[in-house]
């Protein structure tokens, strides 16, 4: 990472995070109330971020402004600043801007161009217009569908494909791209638990080769597993952040219309039986239960 002194008044030790937000709040063009409000966020890159919050509190909406659809779609009223390795979103063009950055849809049908008969040539669609020779345009849109274990659908139309395997498609057609930053509005949602977990793995392995993830999702066990910085959004300002372990115990979240995980839970109810030690801190993935509850010999 490239050290820089920081603009910011007083922030003299500050690097340079790859995105930064800088009081940002957006109104829809067709509504009255602002879908975010004051928004201030930095992330690093490389790092994993998860945002979570009720429904209609703004996870779409950020993601929207992060990967540029806001203001440059849906236009509205943006104020603030939005910036991505430096560049200002305002300054840029959309097509400028998901260079850097991909957004999966939370609704995989408004990703698919609709103009592309299979499912092979809909995922070489980016590529194509990048003007990507055909021999290497077909080396990665395999490769992108290997990945993701799509290979089976490429003659397959988009449109005949269940909601699951468009949400593959729609995963795939980013992944091909290799935006530096991945922007995923709750990617699993039409996903069975068998094809949530594939699309974790993809999705980590992403990760894990230095692609900047931001992603909104309920799924909180996932969240807990992956995220290294969990962000509650409530009616369109940030509530919370911190590690998945900090926030995702917080006796709050269910007032917010957030669940706590079924691991969390469970300890709770065990504590209040003598079953899980008062100082230890709540579990919020399986590891964390299963070794808080080996201490226990007495329950076995
Ligand atoms: N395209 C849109 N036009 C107008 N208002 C919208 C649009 N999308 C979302 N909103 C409004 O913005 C607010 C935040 O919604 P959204 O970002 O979709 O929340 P979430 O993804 O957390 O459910 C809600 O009040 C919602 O009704
Ligand atoms: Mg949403």
């Amino acid at each position: 990472m490239v050290d820089v002194v920081s603009d910011y008044p007083g922030d003299w030790s500050a690097h340079m995070a790859l995105i930064e937000l800088r009081e940002v709040s957006y109104t829809y063009p067709t509504i009255e109330s602002p879908a975010l409000k004051d928004i201030n966020l930095t992330v690093d890159e490389g790092e994993f971020v998860a945002i979570i919050g009720a429904n209609e509190a703004g996870k779409s909406t950020l993601c929207y402004t992060l990967s540029g659809f806001v203001p440059h779609f849906f236009r509205g009223e943006l104020q603030g600043e939005v910036k991505i390795g430096g560049i200002n979103l305002k300054e840029s063009s959309l097509s400028e801007w998901v260079l850097n950055v991909g957004l999966v849809f939370q609704n995989p049908f408004n990703q698919i161009s609709g103009s592309k008969f299979t499912v092979f040539e809909e995922i070489a669609f980016g590529l194509e217009n990048l003007g990507i020779p055909r021999q290497e345009m077909t080396s990665r849109v395999e490769e992108a569908m290997s990945r993701t274990g799509i290979g089976d659908l490429a003659d397959r139309s988009p449109y005949s494909l269940s909601g699951g395997q468009q949400q593959k498609v729609a995963l795939t057609s980013i992944l091909v791209m290799e935006p530096k930053v991945m922007v995923l509005d709750e990617p699993t949602s039409q996903l069975d638990p068998i094809g949530t977990r594939e699309v974790f793995g993809v999705i980590k392995g992403m990760s894990q080769r230095g692609i900047t993830i931001i992603m909104a999702e309920h799924k909180i066990e996932w969240v807990a597993e992956f995220a290294d910085r969990v962000i509650v959004i409530s009616e369109g300002m940030i509530s919370n952040q911190g590690t998945p372990q900090e926030v995702l115990i917080s006796p709050d979240l269910p007032g917010q219309g957030i669940g706590l995980s079924r691991y969390t839970l469970v300890a709770h109810q065990a504590r209040q039986e003598g079953l899980w030690s008062q100082d230890r801190p709540l579990p919020v993935t399986l590891d964390q239960a299963y070794s808080g509850f080996s201490g226990f010999p007495d329950a076995n």
